[in-house]
């Protein structure tokens, strides 16, 4: 399995708002090239980033109208492959977006699939015998085929479900996971993996990856078709990596996936930490952790030794990290997502504080998402550096704030959020105990109360990590000794009688 991933921290890229170097207001291929080594100098040694291929964009490119081409606003198939290349040169890795549940409608397998005569398609998505019965889920395209029939929908009602079948089929339209339709999407993701993994990227984010199979509550036949993939994997590209959108790292690890990313939906209680009321990692100090620390435990004896649990900072479908929480609190948020086990996740411009943009109109069907979408702010230039083009023509309107973090400002100031991630980054990396596959001990995670302790460990390595969100002082009882810091921020910790007690915004790395 890629050695890679026992160090591997990645940086994801949404490639129209990163660096945009043709002045069209929208990034591309030639843009990610170029700020390559400022991923790398950061720390980050792998890079995930969303769909780049042919689409519409309705749903900013989760909605493929040609698997097998990139879209040209970033530049062409060949271009793709030489930024692969860039990445591979520099000793980082790349791993590309994989939507693998629905199409565009403007593809040309729903245009098929849409005709009145059987073809080659007709069974590629899932489709009713009616216009009148519409498929269980959520929402179904009607009315616009010459075919009798309604197309269940996989997210939006214009990305019609790719077939993969039912687990258990009742109606005559449902067919098994083993009927000539479905197999046959099987063998075309099979073939679209192939083809990326020759040209050369490393692997693949999965979209969606717990949606395949219909009617499939439990995840059992979806787990079934992933597993046939890893296989298919094992045996032609061994190295390729996968990381799922599900949510639930047991059934995703079990599919063959070697990570799961939390996610701001289903039951990891991961929004308890930076999106809810009361985050954990606010000043504040009334946040709990105790509900999450009671799931991440349960999954991670499930899925010890089998994969990675990844905690992003964030992503292009949630708010940005620093809606919910500002300044130093979101260097002790950085100390804990650097510091847990499983590969960590840097949301493009995360690392700097990067503002959500409020009151934003949807564009390209992102509606509440497009405030964390906006254009990375490099400096002080024009359009703080992403792009030459007139400022109506950028992708998505620029954080408008005076104040808005630029990397120039915070590379510049050695106090800045940007050092602090790129110091942990690396104590990460200095040390095995704090690694991806280190183990974890959770010592103080109690229920509405503060501080959060747990003891990372690896190769006979031990690493105390105290954290202490609020503004408060809070102490714990702890038998480590805190003589051997490693590093520590917002003050220093005082030990006696076997309490530890924190000061206020603080966290703290000790040799355990
Ligand atoms: C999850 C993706 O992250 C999101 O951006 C997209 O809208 C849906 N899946 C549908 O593909
Ligand atoms: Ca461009």
């Amino acid at each position: 399995m890629a050695k890679w991933l026992d160090n591997a921290v990645f940086y994801e890229i949404y490639p129209q708002s990163f660096k945009d170097t043709n002045s069209d207001g929208i990034g591309d291929f030639g843009g990610i090239r170029e700020k390559l080594d400022y991923i790398k100098e950061l720390g980050c040694n792998a890079v995930w980033m969303n769909p780049c291929f042919e689409s519409p964009f309705g749903d900013a490119g989760y909605d493929v109208s040609d698997y097998y081409k990139t879209a040209p606003r970033y530049g062409t198939n060949d271009e793709l492959k030489e930024l692969m290349d860039e990445i591979h040169d520099r000793g980082m890795h790349i791993l590309l977006d994989l939507v693998p549940g629905h199409t565009s409608v403007s593809h040309q397998w729903f245009l098929e699939s849409m005709k009145a005569e059987r073809n080659a398609y007709t069974d590629r998505y899932v489709w009713t015998d009616s216009i009148w019965e519409e498929p269980e889920g959520p929402g179904s395209l009607r009315g616009i085929s010459d075919r009798d029939g309604s197309c269940l929908v996989s997210f939006f009602s214009h990305q019609p479900a790719l077939n993969y079948g039912y687990y258990r089929p009742e109606k005559p339209w449902q067919q098994a996971m083993d009927a000539p339709g479905p197999r046959a999407a099987v063998e075309e993701l099979k073939n679209i993996m192939r083809f990326w993994l020759n040209v050369g990227c490393d692997g693949f984010r999965v979209d969606m990856a717990h949606s395949l199979v219909k009617g499939d509550k439990d995840g059992t036949g979806t787990i079934l078709l992933w597993q046939e993939i890893r296989a298919f994997l094992d045996e032609e590209f061994p190295e390729a990596v996968m990381v799922s959108e599900w949510g639930e790292p047991d059934k995703a690890l079990a599919g063959g996936f070697h990570m799961d990313f939390l996610l701001h939906f289903g039951p990891s209680h991961y929004n308890d930490l930076f999106r809810c009321e009361e985050p954990y990692f606010s000043g504040r100090g009334k946040g709990d952790v105790s509900e999450f620390v009671r799931t991440y435990q349960e999954n991670y004896k499930k899925t010890e030794g089998k994969g990675l649990i990844c905690i992003p900072s964030g992503n292009h479908d949630m708010a940005r990290l620093a809606r919910g929480i500002h300044g130093d609190e979101l260097k002790v948020a950085f100390a804990f997502l650097l510091s847990m086990p499983g590969a960590p996740f840097i949301y493009y411009g995360d690392e700097i504080g990067m503002r959500y943009v409020e009151g934003l109109t949807s564009v390209e069907g992102g509606y509440d998402r497009t405030g964390s979408r906006s254009p990375m702010q490099w400096d002080g230039s024009l359009n703080a550096g992403f792009s030459l083009a007139g400022r109506e023509k950028l992708y998505v309107p620029l954080d408008p704030s005076a104040d808005r973090p630029t990397v120039e400002g915070q590379a510049a100031d050695p106090d800045s959020l940007y050092h602090e991630v790129k110091d942990l980054i690396a104590l990460r990396q200095a040390h095995p105990a704090l690694g991806n596959r280190g183990g974890i001990e959770f010592i103080y995670a109690e229920k509405d109360a503060y501080p959060f302790a747990y003891v990372r460990s690896a190769e006979g390595e031990k690493i105390l990590v105290i954290l202490n969100p609020s503004h408060e002082p809070a102490s714990l009882a702890c038998e480590y000794s805190l003589e051997k810091a490693l590093k520590t921020f917002g003050g220093e910790a005082a030990a006696g009688d076997g309490r530890v007690t924190v000061p206020g915004g603080f966290y703290g790395f000790y040799r355990a």
